[in-house]
Order: structure tokens, then sequence, then C-alpha cells
């Protein structure tokens, strides 16, 4: 699996991880395709489920930040992903991995980046760009209000 310029979200952190995780997909894909020693395969699998489970907590937390209003809607389909990504793993001891369960991985990660997380992507944008403009705002206001202490001192 390879990464596309269609998966950025345009947020630095967020971008680098989905990076990261669709390199441990790839890890997988050739791991199974080179049909490489079950316990090799396994370890790339614990790998990925490490770093999905940090990324979810990531985006979890920043929608939590930013007052996501579809937080509790995505943070379901994450656990369910990572149930899912649990079998794999645990029958990954016993059985080898198949290309579907390669597939199913491919498929979910390439639908849930340009799809759910773009749609919190733009709100987070939007949502940091309001605080900035409130911030200046209220700077404004602040400095306003600190010059017309000053002058009714002066006064
Ligand atoms: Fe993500
Ligand atoms: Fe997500």
């Amino acid at each position: 699996m390879d990464w596309k310029n269609a998966y950025c979200v345009g947020i630095h952190e967020i971008d680098v991880q989905h990076k990261t995780v669709t390199g441990c997909i790839s890890r997988i894909e050739q791991a199974v395709a080179s049909r490489e020693r079950w316990s090799d395969v396994n370890a790339a699998l614990v790998s990925l489920s490490t770093h999905v489970h940090n990324h979810f907590i990531l985006e979890e937390s920043l929608m939590r930040i930013h007052d996501f209003p579809q937080l509790q809607e995505h943070a379901n389909v994450h656990w369910e992903f990572l149930a899912q990504l649990r079998t794999l793993q645990e029958q990954s001891l016993t059985n080898n991995v198949l290309t579907d369960g390669v597939k199913f991985l491919q498929e979910w990660w390439d639908a849930h980046i340009q799809t759910h997380d773009k749609s919190y992507a733009l709100h987070f944008l939007k949502h940091m760009a309001l605080v900035e403009t409130l911030t200046l705002a209220a700077s404004a206001t602040l400095q306003n209000a600190g010059r017309c202490t000053v002058s009714a001192l002066q006064e």
C-alpha cells in the first residue's frame, strides 16, 4: 500500500502518523505476499496495532479539544476497527494471514482517511481559524482596555 497525496489532511502530525500506519500495512502486505514466517507476519500486525491505537488516541483527543460534533461516532468506528485488527492478530498465531485480510486493512484505511478523517480535519482547520480570530479580537480589546486605564490614570 503506497502513500498518496490524496491522503493528506493538512495537519502535519496527523499526516505523519497516517504515513507511518500506511507503511505498517505495506509491511504486512509484503510479508504475506512473500510468505514470510508466521511470527514475522504476527510481529508486523502487532506493530500496526500499536501505531493505530496511538493514532486513534491522538485523533480523539484533538476531536475533544476542537469540539468535533461526530466524536462519538468516529470513536466507535475506530474501536470497531481495533477489535477486527485484534481478531486478525490473534488468528495469525494459528493460521496464515491471507490476502483477504491484507485487502481488508488496505480498503478500511484508505476509506477511513478519505471520508471520516478528512471531515474532522476540515472542522479542526475552521475551528483553529475561528480561535485565532477570537484571540486577535480579545487581544485588541485588552490592549484598548489597557489604553483606557492608562489614559484614565493620566487624566
Ligand atoms: Fe486517522
Ligand atoms: Fe480516524
